[in-house]
């Protein structure tokens, strides 16, 4: 398939869903407001792969990218490692909750790929 819908209200806050999509693992994150705010407040000037939170997601709630560890790709743990975003037990890389690389071998971001919201409780990914 090459697009997918997912119905929004399905996932409570703090919550990250793992989908199938084109192949792969899809990661859907409703982000807390305390995730949105340590995200949003992060130097970009620090980061490995230096991206700002909005560049990132459409609307702060909501984090699309794909469970593909950008090191070797294995698929990431949810809610897990330093930073308290995803992490990924093959070789030890951190990623935010904004999917950002943080710590470990990784050299970039998790992907975010192309999406739309549109209504309110709609997400089309592809
Ligand atoms: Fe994720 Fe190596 S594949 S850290």
């Amino acid at each position: 398939l090459a697009k997918i819908e997912i119905k929004l209200s399905d996932i409570p806050e703090g919550k990250s869903v793992t989908f199938k999509w084109r192949g792969k693992p899809l990661f859907i994150r409703h982000r807390t407001a305390e995730e949105i705010e340590t995200e949003r407040t992060v130097s970009v000037g620090t980061l490995r792969d230096p991206q700002h939170d909005h560049e990132r997601t459409q609307k702060p709630e909501w984090l699309i990218v794909l469970g593909v560890c950008t090191h070797l790709g294995c698929v990431p743990i949810a809610n897990a490692g330093d930073f308290g975003g995803y992490y990924c037990p093959c070789h030890g890389s951190h990623y935010d909750s904004s999917g950002r690389i943080r710590k470990g071998p990784a050299p970039l971001n998790l992907e975010v790929p192309a999406y739309i919201f549109p209504d309110d409780d709609t997400l089309v990914v592809g």
